[in-house]
């Protein structure tokens, strides 16, 4: 028996025939590009998130990054505070929009943006010694929602565009509300290994304001706002295929019970791995939607190599944070350097998290994590 990072196979298992059914309707109507199921999808992401916010479809999380990043006015030159314990896409969107990443560190417990950190570059940045801030992009990285009230305190101040990766939360919820409503606008990946996932590439920028949600659209829409025949900004290709909305939308008569089975697993790690080692911090009030479960040791190595000879995958995302990758290794980093994101890198371990673990390979995971660190 493999333990496995994710299950796709049993997913479908789950939704019986509904996903061909819903693949089969859109081969029936043909509305392969901006079919009613885009429309369909976008409405019932955007109702998770509360009244007036908006979702944007979109081609991929990395679209939707930078999608919204353009919309929201940021350019060539602009400095953009993230952290380097990301995806690549969260700097690549960034670079792809002309504007220069700046790496601020990532809180020791967390692994999310470090405030203090981005006090530190508004220090430097403000003494000539990084690049000038306009926006700020942190990440909610592996479920955990970043200290956005904290990070939008120091954005208003200073004057940065708050803007939010939540391509790892979307379906949690902070403790000021559903992840993906922090900042003035977020953007997801419905990449197939997401918590919401689509059968190809997918994504979505979310926004409560409807002038930045126009631009977007438009951008998307190679630069046709909606309602115009005309292009009046510079854009791209980066719509959401009807196929993949069609399956998202299946998929999302089932989140919630999928949330909650991944909450039950998440539960049973935090209690009974709590004394052997480092686990994820759920700040009060936050119910994360655990797309993935982090755990931190200092022999991660010995500890996978430990599980893989159990059969148990592992895997060590961002062991490698960008700041360290050949293309971003000349970017600016935050004076001091990046600890906390050093040690993360060097530490964590995802662990099998998906919603159709079996109890008993559960127990595996946990029997065998505890028989190597205890
Ligand atoms: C944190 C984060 N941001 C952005 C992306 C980019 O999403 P996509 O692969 O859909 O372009 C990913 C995807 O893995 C991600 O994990």
């Amino acid at each position: 028996m493999t333990v496995n990072m994710i299950d796709l196979a049993r997913q479908e298992a789950a939704m019986g025939d509904a996903l061909r059914a819903a693949i089969a309707q859109v081969l029936d109507h043909k509305g392969f590009i901006n079919g009613p199921e885009v429309r369909a999808l976008e409405a019932a992401l955007a109702l998770r998130l509360g009244p007036g916010w908006q979702a944007i479809g979109c081609a991929n999380g990395t679209d939707a990054l930078h999608l919204m990043l353009r919309a929201a006015g940021i350019g060539p030159g602009d400095g953009v505070a993230l952290p380097a314990l990301t995806f690549v896409a969260t700097a690549e969107a960034v670079r792809l929009t002309g504007a220069v990443p700046v790496f601020v560190d990532t809180d020791a417990a967390s692994g999310t943006l470090c405030p203090d950190s981005l006090v530190q570059a508004l220090e430097a940045a403000a003494g000539g010694a990084l690049p000038r801030l306009r926006a700020v992009l942190p990440v909610d990285l592996f479920a955990l929602p970043a200290d956005h009230e904290r990070i939008g305190v120091l954005a208003q101040d200073h004057g940065l565009v708050h803007l939010v990766d939540a391509a790892h939360s979307y379906g949690g919820m902070s403790a000021d509300g559903p992840c993906g409503t922090q900042g003035l606008a977020s953007a997801t990946s419905f990449y197939p290994s997401k918590a919401l996932g689509c059968y190809g590439d997918g994504g979505a920028v979310f926004t409560a304001d409807t002038a930045l949600a126009t631009r977007i659209r438009g951008v998307a829409n190679h630069g046709a706002l909606p309602g115009e025949g005309e292009h009046s900004l510079i854009g791209t290709n980066s719509r959401l295929d009807t196929l993949q909305a069609a399956v998202l939308l299946t998929k999302l008569t089932h989140f919630d019970t999928e949330i909650a089975a991944r909450r039950r697993i998440a539960a049973r790690y935090l209690t009974e791995l709590a004394d052997c080692c480092a686990l994820p911090p759920v700040a009060p009030g936050a119910t994360p939607v655990w797309s993935y479960f982090t755990i931190r040791h200092e022999r991660r190595d010995e500890l996978a190599a430990h599980l893989a000879a159990r059969d148990i995958r592992s895997v060590a995302y961002y062991r490698q944070p960008i700041h360290r990758q050949p293309a971003y290794s000349g970017d600016a980093c935050v004076p001091g350097g990046l600890p906390g994101t050093e040690s993360f890198a060097r530490t964590l371990l995802c662990l099998p998290m998906h919603p159709y673990l079996h109890d008993h390979e559960v127990d595996a995971v946990i029997a065998a994590v505890r028989a190597f660190v205890c």
